[in-house]
């Protein structure tokens, strides 16, 4: 099922595998239009789908990395790139080993950052100096969260040291032996880094997100739902399963 809402395209598949394959397909046509296509992508549970059919597409021979340039949104800090719970270990397990990528092309803020201030402008401008990203894969937080920017009393506009939320650590000691490992700082792209990609890709699946994707897509644009400011961005597409997306199906009916 495709809709129209405003400024986004929203694409409803059926299942988890569908959705998958529906994200992959979208970062696939970008990358077979532009080789050098300047990616951003996300960690957490919802994209290890899509990861995967883009490396099934690889091996198929059906998609090149080997020009591909990527930013990730964020990754915590402090956290060394060998803690499995690094978002640097979480891409190479997830995707980077696995495709024909150069590692040199892949970026993700560094988690031992002995100046975080320094990091964050350093981060900003390698993205600049790529000439900015084509397409940013994001996900969704529970509290409405893009990259690792929370619930605030204003947007954030370039990449920040940031204080996570209690639910946040909450949501993320799953993969943690308890929330006390779970760091309580991260470095995250701004909303003003991802609001200037060029097309934004935003998967949610599950049910348990159907209320925030209701208020990020139909609620009040405010940064208390971060996730909010992409009603102004003028190439959305929002890749969601049926559980995810029943309520804004119910509203838009
Ligand atoms: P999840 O995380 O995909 O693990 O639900 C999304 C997010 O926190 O942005």
């Amino acid at each position: 099922m495709e809709k129209r809402y405003r400024n986004f395209k929203i694409i409803i598949k059926d299942s988890y595998d569908n959705t998958s394959s529906a994200v992959a397909d979208i970062i696939a046509d970008c990358i077979n239009t532009k080789a050098n296509t300047v990616l951003g992508l996300a960690t957490g549970g919802t994209p290890v789908g899509a990861y995967k059919k883009l490396i099934e597409m690889q091996s198929a021979g059906k998609l090149d990395f080997s020009r591909v340039t990527c930013f990730n949104l964020d990754e915590y800090h402090p956290i060394a790139a060998t803690n499995d719970q690094s978002y640097k270990y979480f891409m190479k397990d997830n995707l980077f080993d696995h495709i024909n990528i150069d590692p040199a092309n892949t970026h993700i803020p560094d988690g031992m950052a002995a100046d975080v201030q320094t990091e964050c402008i350093a981060y900003e401008q390698k993205i600049a100096a790529a000439s900015g990203i084509d397409l940013q894969l994001l996900g969704i937080g529970m509290n409405g969260h893009i990259g690792f920017n929370e619930p605030a009393s204003a947007f954030s506009r370039v990449t920040n040291y940031v204080e996570l939320e209690a639910s946040t650590i909450e949501a993320n000691s799953r993969y943690f032996d308890s929330a006390d490992e779970v760091p309580k700082h991260a470095l995250t792209m701004g909303i003003g880094t991802i609001f200037a990609a060029r097309q934004i890709v935003m998967m949610i699946t599950g049910a348990a997100k159907a209320n925030i994707a209701e208020a990020a897509v139909l609620g009040n644009i405010t940064p208390q739902v971060p996730a909010s400011i992409l009603q102004l961005h003028p190439n959305v597409m929002l890749v969601m399963d049926g559980d995810a997306a029943k309520n804004i199906i119910a509203r838009l009916a």
